[in-house]
């Protein structure tokens, strides 16, 4: 399997996981589970199948155990995301404020389904559960960004000044 990292990755990597191997018991080594995985993320972007190779390997536990926390947790991606990961909360406040006509329109605008990213690899549109702010809904995270009170016509312009 190819290797995930460049050399000066894999050096952090392989310091990355002493470290979190050096807070565990040996025999517990799975522990460092959501450490490693989230380390790989850090390293490369996105959490590859050879990375998680490396992380059983070092865990000393079979890949599928990896894959299960890998493809658990919505922060972590499996699939290399775009530049711009959009989280359009579609939960119960955003939606009965409009968020479901928000990502529609995203989803023509992107030409993507939520789940995506656009041909370019700019843009990964996702619904995503409640991002904390139902009280100015409906709202989007574009990477670490936090957007609130949007309409279709705003979102757009947001996206816009990424293009
Ligand atoms: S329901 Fe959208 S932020 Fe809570």
């Amino acid at each position: 399997m190819a290797a995930p990292f460049d050399a000066d990755q894999q050096a952090r990597f392989d310091a990355g996981i002493a470290k979190l191997l050096s807070q565990f018991p040996n025999d517990r080594k799975q522990a460092a589970m959501m450490g490693a995985v989230r380390l790989v993320q850090e390293l490369v972007g996105w959490v590859p199948p050879e990375g998680m190779e490396q992380v059983a390997q070092k865990l000393e536990v079979p890949v599928s155990k990896v894959l299960e926390v890998a493809t658990f947790y919505v922060m972590f991606f499996t699939k290399k995301p775009g530049k711009y990961v959009i989280d359009v909360c579609t939960n119960i406040s955003c939606s009965l404020c409009g968020a479901e006509k928000l990502l529609e329109g995203l989803e023509r605008k992107l030409d993507v389904h939520a789940g995506e990213t656009t041909a370019d690899g700019k843009f990964t549109l996702r619904e995503a559960e409640c991002l904390g702010s139902c009280h100015t809904a409906p709202c989007l995270q574009i990477n670490e960004d936090h957007h609130e009170n949007l309409s279709l016509k705003q979102a757009e312009e947001l996206l816009a000044k990424l293009a």
